[in-house]
């Protein structure tokens, strides 16, 4: 029999939660405009929004809150946060940033000019839209297979390096300011890129000079991948294998809310003299003085040990295996979902969950409500609503993607949790015919999905059948 494992932590402090009654979520949803980023947070059960900020920290983070040094100038919490950065992902020079946008819009005013292209591994939101800003065009250069959820591949986030010497060939290498590389790709369902696909695309760009800048946010996960599945990584510690990985980029971006296990923080870090010198300047306008970018002094000593814990070989392996509990379980009900399970995420396939839905009636938009009216659970839309607008024709993207995300706080829920949330999501496939499309009602300019309104399409004004309906 295999033994089973248990959380690699002890519970200390509790938050109830909230459970509504069915009519009370029901009228939480509509107040919300069927929008699960509209929804209070109290008025929710189990929160899988998303694994950005909603990490518990441990004893340790909270104890040194206390020993925070809040100097306007030159803390002591900045240089321990500078030290774990330098020790654990090994760059050079590093700059405090309010979160991971915050380094992204430096990262994309100093690099890029008016007419260029960035080519990516699959977008993301926040990251496309620095880009944008600045007059670049976003290119993915992600493998096919990426977009296919049913296709199971164990590096279905590595980089198609035929299409990245495409777009090489076509724009030049003059007009790419640098190529971005996700580890892992969020969107693609938080799956991994290989050591060997990123040392393939650091050598190729170095033939061009062109440099690479990753996103790092989600990197120890990444690393956890690599050591499980990758020839010749399985002895190797995540320690070794991050700095491994580090070393095939000249910087990266970093979102501290996700694998730097803190509630707020990012960073941008790079080998690069110059291009720091130049973007100390540009912290000073955006973030605050370089020794804080942002972050109260107590927040970079939170990070600072959050940074360091999250390489524990036990913590990463608890983490990728309490998402894979949650997927597995429901790849074995017949729920279609991405695959392989990724790293921080399990994402529903609303267009095979829905299949009566058109992609303009936002299938996983009245998925995801419709899973937080079942149980209260919250979960998000990623598909054609975040997909916003093409710039040039102003249509709908469409992506082939079209999924619910069910993102796991970091240390936060048990597995207990995760069995309530597939018993939702379970009686809902049963009755997934009675489930129907939405309209858009207000549509922001950008970043739409953040505050978009829909109402259900059906006569009734009704979401789903009400028969079978928890309480
Ligand atoms: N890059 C990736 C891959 C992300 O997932 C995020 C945030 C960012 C950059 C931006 O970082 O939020 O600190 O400014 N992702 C969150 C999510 C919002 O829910 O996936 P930020």
């Amino acid at each position: 029999m295999k033994r089973r494992t248990a959380e690699p932590y002890k519970i200390k402090s509790v938050e109830p939660v909230a459970m509504l009654s069915y009519e009370e979520r029901k009228q939480s949803l509509q107040q919300a405009g069927y929008n699960t980023f509209l929804i209070d947070s109290k008025d929710v059960y189990i929160d899988l929004l998303t694994d950005s900020g909603t990490t518990a920290m441990s004893d340790a983070q909270w104890g040194a809150l206390m020993t925070g040094d809040e100097a306007y100038a030159g803390s002591k919490s900045w240089r321990k946060l500078e030290e774990a950065v330098r020790d654990v992902y090994g760059f050079q020079y590093v700059l405090p940033t309010h979160q991971g946008r915050g380094a992204e819009n430096i990262l994309s005013q100093l690099k890029i000019k008016k007419g260029d292209v960035v080519p990516g591994n699959m977008y993301f939101t926040t990251t496309r839209a620095h880009q944008e800003l600045n007059g670049a065009t976003f290119v993915d250069i992600i493998i096919d297979e990426a977009h296919d959820p049913t296709i199971e591949h164990p590096f279905k986030g590595n980089v198609d390096l035929i299409k990245l010497q495409k777009v090489i060939d076509e724009v030049g290498a003059e007009n790419i300011p640098y190529v971005c590389l996700a580890v892992t790709v969020n969107l693609a369902g938080g799956q991994p890129v290989s050591m060997q696909n990123m040392k393939l695309v650091y050598d190729l760009c170095k033939i061009h000079d062109i440099d690479v800048m990753l996103d790092a946010t989600r990197c120890v996960e990444n690393a956890y991948f690599i050591k499980e599945r990758e020839a010749g990584y399985a002895n190797r510690s995540i320690a070794a294998i991050l700095k491994e990985m580090m070393s095939y980029a000249d910087g990266c971006t970093m979102s501290g809310k996700k694998d730097c296990l803190v509630n707020i923080g990012g960073f941008l870090a790079m080998n690069d003299e110059e291009l720091y010198i130049r973007s100390r300047e540009l912290v000073v306008v955006y973030e605050g003085m370089p020794s804080y970018g942002g972050m109260a002094g107590r927040d970079m000593e939170a990070m600072a040990i959050g940074i360091r814990e999250s390489i524990d070989d036990h913590y990463i392996e608890h983490r990728i295996g309490q998402v894979r509990h949650l997927g597995e379980q429901l790849i074995d009900a017949g729920i279609p979902v991405v695959k392989p399970i990724g790293g921080h995420a399990v994402f529903l396939d609303a267009r095979a969950f829905l299949p009566h839905l058109r992609q303009e009636e936002f299938p996983a938009q009245a998925l995801a409500a419709a899973l937080y009216l079942d149980s209260g659970v919250r979960s998000m839309e990623r598909g054609i609503v975040s997909a916003g607008r093409n710039k040039t024709t102003g249509q709908h993207n469409t992506p082939n993607l079209e999924l619910v995300r069910l993102t796991i706080p970091r240390r936060v829920y048990t597995n207990n949790h995760m069995d309530v949330v597939v018993d939702s999501i379970v009686d809902l496939y049963k009755k997934r015919a009675s489930i129907c499309g939405l309209k858009m009602d207000y549509e922001p300019p950008t970043l739409r999905f953040f505050n978009a309104r829909f109402s259900p399409l059906s006569e009734n004004g009704e979401l789903m059948s009400e028969t079978n309906r928890t309480s």
